[in-house]
């Protein structure tokens, strides 16, 4: 039998958010060797020992990708024009088990369809809910689900906050910010939770879920912690259909808050799944204050320039 630190773990995604969290827990525990995967092996040669070509939507090149795997990673990325989360992901289960990789580990979310009794649309959480199936029924020796939070990293990139109309810096949302219903994280430590897992499988490895949270907060609490650090941060509620007709993706979005809202980001109590996910990991996630005092930058007034002499 090989031991830990000869078994190869395959990381979908190793250039991005997630696989790129994995591929350095793994990394750092060096009981795994590791095979980061990209579309551009060539532009990421030093990201791990071995850095493979592997495209989801050519799933010819997945054969020599999984290839002596003990293990795989996926992830998919929905926000990808033209991503088929389903198809992408079947390819994948496929070529995995056609390797003879025994641990498979899917990045999945919560079903919103179900959870809502068919109230909410989401396919970005639906459709990699839709996946666990065929991961389940796909006969691995090992599986393992993990629920990535939403990203403390979303609110200094694709949801920052913006300049408002009062002229101050804030966020407008269709969303009632006093209900603690989001489930948070720092992307960067999903890596953990997915490291320990393919070490433990005893305890993760037979269809457990294992979100990543750090946090869990209102929109008020998130908008008061940061402003205790010196922003100047405001929030507003609007309208679900004013929102949505703001930008492209929109609608997808004020649906996702109606969701968080209704039922929280996780969907349900999901206390036993986190404690086991921290177990596991062997340490509590960072929660928002830290990783905001460390990330979330306090834009400074600029000082008044000295007056030029004449
Ligand atoms: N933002 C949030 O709060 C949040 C929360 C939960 C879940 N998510 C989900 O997270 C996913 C995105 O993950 P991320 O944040 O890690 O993304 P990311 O940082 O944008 O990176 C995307 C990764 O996907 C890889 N990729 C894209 N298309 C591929 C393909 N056809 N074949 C192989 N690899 C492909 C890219 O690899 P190369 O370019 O190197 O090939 C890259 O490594 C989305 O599906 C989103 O729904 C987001």
């Amino acid at each position: 039998m090989l031991s830990n630190n000869e078994k190869l773990i395959a990381v979908i995604g190793a250039t991005g958010q997630q696989g790129g969290a994995v591929v350095r827990a793994l990394q750092a525990g060096s009981q795994f060797k590791v095979r980061a995967l990209s579309r551009n092996p060539g532009k990421h040669r030093k990201l791990a020992e071995e850095v493979v070509e592997a495209d989801l939507d050519r799933p010819e090149t997945l054969k020599a990708a999984f290839e002596g795997a003990h293990g795989v990673f996926l992830v998919t990325n929905f926000g990808e024009e033209g991503t088929d989360e389903l198809k992408q992901a079947t390819a994948a289960v496929r070529a995995a088990k056609d390797a003879g990789v025994k641990h498979f580990v899917w990045s999945t979310l919560p079903n919103v369809e179900a959870i809502s009794g068919g109230k909410f649309h989401v396919p970005h959480f639906t459709g990699k809910a839709k996946v666990d199936r065929l991961v389940k029924e796909a006969g691995f020796a090992n599986h393992t689900f993990v629920i990535a939070p939403f990203y403390y990293q979303n609110l200094v990139g694709v949801l920052a906050p913006q300049r408002q109309a009062d002229g101050s810096l804030g966020w407008a949302l269709p969303l009632d910010p006093d209900v603690r219903c989001i489930h948070m994280g720092d992307i960067a430590e999903l890596g953990n939770i997915v490291a320990a897992a393919f070490a433990h499988v005893d305890e993760a490895g037979n269809g457990e879920y294992l979100p990543l949270v750090g946090d869990f907060m209102s929109f008020n609490e998130i908008v008061d912690t940061l402003n205790r650090q010196g922003h100047k941060l405001s929030f507003k509620q609007v309208p679900k259909e004013v929102f949505a007709g703001l930008f492209p993706g929109a609608a997808e979005i004020a649906e996702m808050l109606s969701y968080f809202q209704a039922h929280t980001y996780l969907g349900s109590d999901s206390s036993d799944r986190i404690a086991l996910a921290n177990k596991i990991a062997g340490a509590e996630p960072t929660k928002f204050s830290t990783w905001a005092r460390l990330n979330v930058p306090v834009e400074r007034p600029t000082r008044n320039p000295v007056p030029a002499r004449s």
